[in-house]
């Protein structure tokens, strides 16, 4: 009955966009395209592919089947298959996490705003040092990060406050295929550089000696974050699906789109860092502050064209992050319309404000307030630490165990095979079972046992 009246997706590509949009973030630009190259290149992603469809699609269906059966927020749906006993808080512990990095994934979703600015107002311009100076002022200012960051929360916000069809699916259905294109014009534009290939080269150039377990797991825990795994997200999108979404075809398309969109990052990182001969790193310092120079160099002989491009390419970056940031805050957003019985729009702007005050906080430990620190790390990092290398494969290895060794196996398969109707995938069931019971779990405990320094 309360299906009826349940918030859904109208449309199979909804479905994919939207929930490719969480899975497609700055994860995919500023960690794989640099763990690749470093990392034996065509082998790395070989290896990356094989964790994909090993692990990280297996867990993704696991989301998309407590989410779907439940119909309802990740903590209500886990609740509805924990029967009474302490494993619903896997749920709670899912909306936490979710809920604890919308914060801070929107403050370097704002700084991408704020950049995308910059370029426009012709004030990413300047030597290499410059770039430097510009990023170290901008992320410890105590304003114009705040700032951005409740732009980009209330942006995320009022397509949230809109509902699922006409809010979060609509703009996904727009965001992400500008996404595709802008990405494949930078990659255009970036391979027709002088001495491209390097760059290509750099990518792909298959390298055995690089693989160790580091390697391993460090793909491991990539393909993870990079699915939006273990967060609530594809917990809450799939309370959306109907129930005629194939959820292994589903899981499949949304690994893919996010696997090709990660591959693409790199030609157009690298080609363009190799043709002006800088070496390229990773994470914020990537994509604020090596890449604005690599293009500004790039393309000096056409000033107009480097302006464009890297115009263009923190439109992407705030597009990548925005339809991921609409996803974790959908998670609280859901979590709190729900279980504290108010509307959309109260829920949405109670999320919007609190974490608001996390992004806040976060920002101003970058250097603005140096109260902010504990042990020696910003707060900033903190979040990141916490959500990432602690909640994340908590949260994973208990979804696992939970459907796994817990959840009736009947209900697990009727979800998995819409009912038996998908005759074909009551054959992968049990592949699909094994995964979830034995391989997946392990190779959580070991990312995470590595992670803290315990393994290696
Ligand atoms: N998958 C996103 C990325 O690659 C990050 C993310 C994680 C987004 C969890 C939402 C939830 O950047």
């Amino acid at each position: 009955m309360s299906k009826i009246e349940r918030a859904n997706f109208g449309s199979k590509l909804g479905v994919i966009l939207a929930t490719a949009g969480s899975a497609v973030g700055l994860g995919n630009v500023w960690r794989f395209p640099y763990m690749a190259g470093e990392n034996g290149g065509a082998v790395f992603i070989i290896i990356y592919v094989g964790c994909v469809l090993l692990l990280g699609i297996p867990c993704m269906i696991s989301e998309f089947i407590v989410g779907r059966h439940g119909q309802s927020n990740t903590a209500r749906a886990f609740r509805k298959l924990a029967g009474g006993t302490p494993r619903a808080l896997i749920g709670y512990m899912g909306v936490l996490t979710g809920f604890l990095i919308t914060g801070y994934y929107a403050v370097v979703s704002g700084w991408c705003l704020q950049y995308m600015w910059a370029s426009l107002s012709g004030h990413l311009q300047g030597d290499p040092e410059y770039f430097k100076t510009y990023f170290m002022e901008m992320s410890s200012d105590p304003v114009k990060p705040v700032f951005w960051t409740v732009v980009i929360l209330l942006m995320a916000h009022l397509i949230i406050e809109n509902g699922v069809r006409n809010g979060i699916e609509k703009a996904s259905k727009v965001m992400m295929p500008t996404l595709f294109v802008l990405l494949l014009l930078i990659v255009g534009a970036s391979c027709m550089l002088p001495n491209a290939y390097k760059g290509v080269e750099f990518l792909f150039k298959p390298d055995f000696s690089k693989i160790d377990s580091d390697v391993f797991l460090g793909a491991l825990g990539q393909s993870f974050y990079s699915m939006s795994i273990a967060m609530g997200c594809l917990c809450t999108y799939a309370s959306y699906f109907s129930e005629k979404t194939n959820l292994t075809k589903a899981a499949s398309q949304i690994a893919i789109i996010d696997c090709v969109v990660a591959i693409l990052a790199g030609l157009m990182i690298f080609p363009a860092a190799f043709s002006v001969g800088v070496e390229p790193d990773s994470g914020p310092s990537l994509i604020f502050i090596t890449l604005p120079n690599v293009f500004q160099q790039a393309f000096s002989g056409m000033p107009v064209m480097g302006y464009i491009i890297s115009l263009l390419f923190f439109v992407l970056l705030s597009l990548a992050a925005l339809t991921s940031l609409m996803s974790l805050h959908e998670v609280s957003t859901a979590f709190v319309q729900e279980e504290l019985h108010t509307t959309r729009r109260r829920a949405a702007l109670a999320v919007t404000v609190t974490t608001a005050i996390i992004g806040a906080f976060c920002s101003l430990s970058l250097g603005a307030y140096d109260g902010l620190t504990f042990f020696g790390e910003a707060l900033f990092d903190w979040f990141d630490f916490v959500t990432g290398q602690i909640f994340l494969p908590v949260v994973g290895f208990l979804t696992c165990i939970f459907i796994g060794w817990y959840v009736p196996h009947q209900i697990v398969r009727d979800e998995f095979s819409n009912r038996g109707e998908l005759k074909d995938y009551v054959r992968y069931f049990h592949r699909y079972l094994f995964l979830i019971k034995y391989v997946c779990p392990l190779a959580i405990l070991f990312i995470f046992l590595h992670q803290l320094g315990l393994l290696n």
